[in-house]
């Protein structure tokens, strides 16, 4: 229900639209009646269905005549508004691989659909449902670890979880893509994921520890570390490669051409789930989630790199990010790049007093180079934008992101009524602990990789 309740900032809404309307194609004319089967179902099964069908990440199916009719109303205000698909970067800032956004005309028809009184359509006109992918959205993985199956009780609020899913190899290796797959991705909003990587000698047993931990109930990151059991056998710590595996329903893991990307994969060692987020759920449920490993036969030539400014990244939030009750309040953080690179993706990063989001780096000479803007923030949303070509951004630019938060009442998303001080917790991940993060990830800049398409499947 959230999405809609949302959006109530309509000036900035309608301002968006407009702005939407005038630069797209309109890739066609709208028929003089449209119906469900000729022209609503193609729509809907390009756009909606991967997440609204049945086992989706929606919790409602739109693949049928009567459930498309009974969402009816609301169908042609979310997409008019721009709330659905679910897609917070504004693409008239930056494009990205695999963007979500509708065309005019596919807008046209649904909302057409509903002035025409929802017809049906000759039935024989209806297009087979796309088929969908099972266990992968790429292919078939050459191993596949089970996550510690979890548990919700029914009626259960969302949980924030620390999940580790240790494994051991029969030698070193190299990974080409890490995906992970939900169990149910009705429940499993969002995961961000790190790789525990041991020197063999250092660590006996890396299944030794606990699996899961709830992170609202434990206090500290180091106490949940220990119990997970990650340490060295030595009481030192192992090193943590940073987001090699990232989820959100709908979107595919990201393929980078050969030559670029990849991991190398200790014979011992572990993923780390932080804030693998579970949904409300109205049944009792047991979700059962993998990783899926796809092989490389080389080590990485360009392995991924990737800081972070704000929140325990390379930069400060600048102020402070303390938030006062009944207050906005916009920060910054900046950090000035020592080499070339060559930007691959981008992750803006807030909790649920996020309003907005910009970043963009300035270079040496004054130009603006643009990376992403999200006018309105939403917390449910949150991915790592791919670029379609990387984006070179030289030395000496200094890399500027730019938040707004919101803590008043007007904000429907804030946990807490009346507002309260909210603050950053050094990187807690309760949501009601506030965090300013922008991730980039990048390679160092090598001549002509400003040409080379990320678009590759
Ligand atoms: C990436 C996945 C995804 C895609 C693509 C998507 N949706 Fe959704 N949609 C969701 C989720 C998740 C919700 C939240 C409600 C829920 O949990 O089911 C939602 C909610 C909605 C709602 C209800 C809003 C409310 O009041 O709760 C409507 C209507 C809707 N979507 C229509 C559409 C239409 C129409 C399209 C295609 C143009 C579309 N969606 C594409 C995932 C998606």
């Amino acid at each position: 229900m959230r999405p809609v309740r949302k959006l109530h900032s309509l000036f900035i809404v309608s301002l968006f639209v407009l702005v939407q309307s005038a630069c797209s194609n309109d890739g066609g004319r709208i028929p003089a009646k449209v119906t469900f089967t000729e022209h609503v179902a193609p729509v809907l099964y390009a756009n909606c269905a991967i997440c609204h069908r049945p086992g989706g990440s929606a919790h409602f199916s739109l693949v049928t005549y009567q459930q498309a009719k009974s969402y009816s109303a609301s169908l042609a205000y979310v997409v008019r508004e721009r709330i659905m698909p679910p897609w917070p970067a504004d693409p008239h800032y930056t494009e990205f691989v695999g963007q979500r956004i509708m065309s005019e005309h596919d807008i046209r028809i649904l909302e057409k659909w509903v002035e025409d009184g929802m017809q049906e359509g000759p039935e024989d006109k209806l297009p087979p449902l796309p088929d969908y992918p099972r266990g992968s959205l790429i292919g078939t993985p050459d191993m596949r670890i089970a996550v510690a199956p979890y548990s919700l009780p029914a009626n259960s609020s969302d949980k924030f979880l620390l999940v580790k899913v240790p494994y051991e190899l029969p030698r070193d290796t190299y990974a080409a893509l890490i995906e992970f797959w939900a169990g149910d991705n009705n429940i499993v909003h969002h995961v961000n994921g790190d790789m525990v990587k041991y020197e063999f000698d250092k660590k006996a047993d890396v299944f030794a520890g606990e699996r899961i931990i709830d992170m609202v109930e434990d206090s500290t990151i180091k106490q949940a570390f220990e119990k997970l059991g990650l340490p060295n056998d030595d009481g030192t710590y192992p090193v943590l490669q940073k987001s090699v595996v990232n989820y959100l329903p709908g979107v595919f893991g990201q393929k980078y051409p050969a030559g670029i990307g990849g991991y190398f994969l200790p014979r011992k060692g572990a993923f780390l789930l932080n804030d693998l987020h579970y949904g409300f759920t109205k049944n009792a449920v047991t979700d059962t989630s993998y990783i899926n490993i796809f092989f490389a036969k080389t080590p990485p030539d360009r392995p991924v790199q990737e800081f972070q400014l704000g929140t325990l990244g390379v930069a400060p939030v600048e102020p402070d990010l303390v938030i006062q009750p009944n207050t906005t309040k916009k920060v910054l953080s900046r950090y000035t790049i020592p080499i070339d690179i060559s930007v691959l993706t981008v992750n803006p990063h807030m909790h649920l007093l996020g309003k907005s989001f910009k970043a963009y780096a300035l270079k040496p000479d004054g130009d603006t180079i643009r990376l992403i803007s999200i006018p309105r923030w939403d917390f449910n949303w949150q991915y790592f934008y791919t670029f379609k070509k990387m984006v070179k951004i030289p030395k000496g630019s200094t890399i500027v992101a730019e938040g707004l938060y919101d803590n008043t009442r007007q904000n429907m998303n804030n946990p807490f009524s009346p507002p309260q001080l909210v603050k950053d917790q050094n990187g807690s991940m309760r949501a009601t602990d506030e965090m300013f993060q922008f991730i980039v990830t990048y390679l160092p800049y090598k001549e002509g990789d400003e040409q080379i398409s990320l678009e590759t499947k």
